[in-house]
């Protein structure tokens, strides 16, 4: 099957189709294939793993981190690079701001929110923080948030703590819940008339689990209470809108499941909520309090970066974000259920694929997670990430695979487990 050609990726419009990556004759015999059946169809998704340079030493199962740009995102990327050196401050004075603009458009249209909702950040993390800073918090003032949210997100609201008086109320969410409302409890019983932040993980970064943001927003809604939601492993990984999910915050990094270049990121503010946030960075262009772009002073920055976003997103509907969860579950639950009640093995993933997609995390009884990770990548060339985390209940490696990862490759970590759990 042909790889994607440069040219005409450079050339294609951020909704290009599937025809356009694979070529008319090859998409004409997938057009017809429900997602869920093109999971399991190898010769597709050979095509895609084809635009991937994948370093043959390893098996790289931790895109949970950052997820490679696939090669045409790259080549448009650096050509981007180029183009900002080469037109230097001419490009800076004349076309960035539309540029950004224009990819900004694109990104809200991937989101299912309007432009005037969402700016581009660095990452979720500077998202996150926007939102967190932008509070005027008092002693007293309550947020509630989980053990299992990602450990600098938590920071983030320690330090106003310390700075402020504030309290935060960690819960404890359930790994393998029974029902939605097992969750929601958790978090109904740490709002008090205190509480004006919630922060939810859309989907917990150790575990994968997926939690039931809907609910939990509108919970803490008719409680009075905001909603920040951290979405850095969620965006671009399963289909969703972010108005649909009910938060007034919504904060995601593009570099992990977008496979956007390093340093991209989204923070979505409800339009009704833009106005009582107050900015980080000053901006003495903006004067109006309910401009979006209030929050996103950046000064001068790595401008080619956020330009390439454009080229990710067109490589990513060229998928189609369907066709990509149904994959993503489908690789997921391939390993998961070959391991799932072996002797020694604690999957810490919950079994109910609604509530999980790539992500799933496995420990074995008697095998701390780094030396697990270790013996996975020594002896079987399999690249995880260890996770050590006993008060959150976790205790194994992450496996993150991405769509450039075939079966074959996850029958080696099944093997490999299976060994490694023998042998304990
Ligand atoms: C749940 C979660 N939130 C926030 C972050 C921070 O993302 P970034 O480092 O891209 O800002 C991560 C990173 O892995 C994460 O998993």
């Amino acid at each position: 099957m042909p790889r994607i050609n440069k040219r005409e990726f450079l050339r294609a419009s951020s909704c290009a189709g599937l025809g356009w990556l694979l070529g008319d004759s090859v998409w004409a015999r997938f057009a017809d294939v429900p997602p869920r059946q093109l999971a399991q169809r190898e010769d597709f998704w050979e095509t895609i793993r084809s635009n991937y340079r994948l370093k043959p030493d390893y098996i790289n199962l931790e895109s949970g981190y950052y997820s490679m740009q696939a090669e045409p995102v790259l080549e448009a990327f650096i050509a981007k690079v180029r183009q900002a050196n080469y037109e230097a401050s001419y490009y800076l004075r004349t076309k960035q701001v539309p540029d950004k603009l224009a990819i900004r458009t694109r990104l809200a249209a991937t989101a299912g929110c309007s432009a005037d909702e969402l700016v581009i950040t660095r990452n979720t993390t500077e998202s996150i923080a926007t939102v967190v800073n932008g509070y005027d918090w008092k002693a007293g003032d309550e947020a509630v948030m989980a053990e299992q949210d990602y450990g600098h997100m938590v920071a983030q609201f320690k330090l106003i703590a310390r700075r402020y008086g504030t309290v935060n109320k960690v819960v404890s969410v359930p790994g393998d819940p029974k029902s939605d409302d097992e969750i929601v409890q958790v978090y109904a019983k740490a709002i008090t008339p205190r509480t004006r932040l919630l922060m939810v993980s859309h989907m917990i970064n150790v575990t994968g689990q997926i939690l039931p943001v809907r609910k939990i927003a509108d919970l803490a809604h008719a409680r009075g209470v905001d909603v920040l939601v951290d979405g850095a492993h969620a965006f671009a990984h399963f289909d969703f809108r972010i108005p649909d999910l009910g938060g007034d915050y919504y904060a995601a990094s593009l570099h992990k499941w977008l496979g956007c270049p390093l340093g991209t990121g989204i923070l979505y503010v409800r339009k009704d909520k833009i106005t009582k946030l107050w900015p980080i960075y000053a901006d003495w262009r903006i004067t109006d309090d309910a401009d979006i772009g209030k929050l996103n002073h950046t000064g001068t920055h790595p401008v080619h970066t956020d330009l390439a976003i454009d080229s990710a997103i067109a490589f990513h509907n060229s998928i189609g974000i369907q066709r990509k969860e149904a994959r993503l579950r489908y690789l997921q639950t391939y390993w998961t259920s070959k391991v799932r009640g072996m002797k020694n093995i604690v999957l810490n993933t919950p079994s109910d694929p609604a509530r999980t997609c790539a992500i799933a995390n496995v420990g074995i009884t008697g095998v701390t997670p780094a030396d697990l990770a270790a013996t996975l990548f020594d002896k079987y060339r399999i690249f995880t990430n260890a996770v050590d985390n006993p008060a959150g209940g976790v205790q194994g490696v992450r496996v993150t695979p991405h769509v450039f990862i075939l079966p074959r490759e996850l029958d080696v970590l099944v093997k490999a487990i299976a060994e490694i759990a023998r042998a304990v």
